[in-house]
């Protein structure tokens, strides 16, 4: 199995966890994709979606699936999204596609957080991924000066611009011990708008494509 495959396996699993006439939360990036275009297989029997980027309402709407305004929606029953590194707790380092801020605030809202990654993602420690950290464009020399001192190698991620209009550091070399802590403090710094260490919210369920088969793990 190419890692395509396997990524392709884990999303058109993640389809057993779609309830009839739900709303679906629906992350970014390529393994997503190949969920956009499971999700089309059942799209009669769905509500519809809310989206994490423009790339993914580009793609639900493209295969004839509503995407919804967050802000009209109560409850998410489920959110489906990647990961860049997910480890065993279901804590996750994700912003590879820039849209870190919009995934979280997504997942907030869901009552499962389902995970789908091929198998190259799972790490015992997180951090080789350099951690995505979203911040406001004037702000972006004070909080990579701050990062430094929270031990990282800031570097600006150049020529991107998020959905939100900001601009992204990736964060090299963070030494990730305590997860929940790190992102916490890394939030508190002025001028970051949200950053990609997800702790305090994991996922709930990771499915993992891999050459043996697909792995639910909870
Ligand atoms: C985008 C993300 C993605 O979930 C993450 O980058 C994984 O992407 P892919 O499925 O392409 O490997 O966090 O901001």
């Amino acid at each position: 199995m190419t890692q395509d495959e396997m990524k392709k396996a884990a999303a058109y699993k993640a389809l057993e966890f779609i309830k009839e006439g739900t709303i679906v939360g629906v992350g970014t990036g390529s393994t997503v994709n190949y969920f956009i275009d499971a999700l089309a297989t059942i799209k009669d029997d769905i509500e519809g979606a809310v989206s994490s980027s423009d790339e993914s309402t580009k793609r639900l709407e493209a295969h004839g699936i509503e995407v919804f305004d967050l802000n009209n929606i109560g409850v998410l029953d489920v959110y489906v999204d990647g990961a860049d590194e997910v480890n065993e707790y279901l804590t996750m380092i994700k912003g590879g596609g820039a849209a870190l801020t919009r995934e979280k605030i997504v997942a907030a809202v869901a009552n499962q957080f389902i995970c789908i990654a091929d198998d190259s993602k799972l790490v015992d420690i997180l951090g080789t991924f350099p951690l995505p950290i979203e911040v406001i464009p004037m702000a972006r020399s004070y909080v990579a000066r701050q990062l430094v001192k929270l031990g990282g190698d800031p570097e600006y991620r150049q020529g991107v611009i998020t959905d939100n209009g900001n601009i992204i550091i990736d964060v090299h070399n963070l030494k990730i011990i305590d997860a929940k802590k790190l992102e916490a403090d890394i939030n508190a710094i002025v001028g970051v708008v949200s950053n990609g260490l997800f702790a305090a919210r994991g996922a709930d369920v990771l499915i993992l494509g891999s050459a043996s088969g697909i792995k639910v793990i909870k």
